[in-house]
């Protein structure tokens, strides 16, 4: 047999985040997080089940990957052949349009798009809840970009087994903009599944983020029903900061930030004096992303390029979630 679908998700950033494991295996993330997925970015992944295939095989921006990238993408290949009986191997080849060192390249789109092409190409008539869920189980953060718009993914329970993310309000909800500051092109990070493992075994602020995450949720979600930027904002930083604070009390501390990426802070913090809504968020890498509103944009991306050591901005608003398409990869 060979089976062929292709399918496009984009990134999303958290507004409210997700950082650290619940105990009881499958997967769940130990706080709620809501998240904005963004257009003008994208992974577009083509999946193709074959019975001449003796391996799964994976192919990234044209390059064939092997080591850990590939064992994560066969771990949600088995998913896909287990619930459809389907037996062959897979030939998986993904690509992004926008630089892998812009700070969005995390594993979100990518395992989103998977989950969407291989359900497909498998033949299994998943919904959007099933989809999610199937993508959440290899990683936590591609849950959210199943849905367009602003979506949430609870904290995981003990007993669950299945957990997607839902919407919370379509893209059109509020015209945002998420301005990325870039402060480097270079190495890689520690990634982000090893520094919030580290940070939950190592960390004596870990229980304290997990036991103040869900109000800082509550209020980014309040906030963003009522497009009150005087509720969201201030939520939307001390998430981030308070996961960074959780991570840099790790032993040894786990640090994301350069000297750029402080200066960036200041800069966010001046534009605000200044009297324009803007409130940073920062994930697990170097880059500054402000949230600021849509007509805004262009401004506190200037503003952000003037920072030394910001090498440029990218600004990205609410897109779509992700979706089979007709061809492409
Ligand atoms: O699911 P991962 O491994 O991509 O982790 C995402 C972690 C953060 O980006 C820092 C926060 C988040 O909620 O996206």
């Amino acid at each position: 047999m060979i089976s062929t679908k292709v399918a496009v998700a984009h990134p999303n950033i958290a507004l409210a985040k997700y950082w650290g494991k619940r105990a009881y295996g499958h997967n769940l993330p130990a706080v709620p997080s809501l998240s904005v997925t963004l257009a003008g970015m994208a992974t577009t992944t083509k999946v193709t089940f074959d019975d001449d295939l003796a391996a799964d095989e994976l192919v990234l921006n044209g390059s064939p990957a092997s080591g850990e990238p590939l064992t994560r993408v066969t771990n949600l290949l088995d998913r896909v052949r287990l619930r459809s009986g389907v037996r062959a191997k897979a030939r998986v080849e993904s690509s992004n349009d926008f630089p892998t060192a812009s700070g969005l390249a995390s594993s979100a789109s990518a395992f989103a798009a998977l989950a969407v092409a291989a359900s497909a190409a498998a033949g299994l008539d998943l919904d959007v809840a099933e989809r999610s869920d199937l993508a959440r189980k290899t990683s936590v953060s591609a849950a959210r970009s199943l849905f367009g718009g602003f979506c949430e993914l609870r904290a995981g329970r003990e007993g669950d087994e299945t957990l997607a993310a839902a919407e919370v309000a379509p893209k059109t909800h509020w015209d945002l903009a998420v301005v990325v500051a870039v402060t480097r092109e270079g190495p890689k990070d520690v990634g982000s599944s090893e520094g919030m493992k580290h940070t939950s075994l190592t960390s004596p602020y870990f229980p304290a983020w997990v036991e103040s995450a869900p109000a800082m949720f509550e209020t980014v979600k309040r906030g963003l029903l009522a497009r009150d930027f005087s509720v969201l904002g201030p939520a939307v930083e001390q998430s981030a900061l308070a996961m960074h604070a959780a991570a840099l009390a790790a032993a040894p501390a786990t640090i994301y930030f350069t000297g750029a990426t402080l200066e960036a802070v200041l800069e966010v913090r001046r534009i605000r004096a200044s009297g324009l809504d803007a409130y940073l968020t920062i994930d697990a890498g170097p880059h500054v992303k402000v949230v600021t509103r849509g007509e805004l944009a262009t401004e506190v991306a200037k503003r952000m390029e003037q920072v030394p050591g910001v090498l440029r901005t990218i600004i990205a608003r609410p897109g779509d979630g992700a979706r089979v398409v007709e061809s492409g990869a």
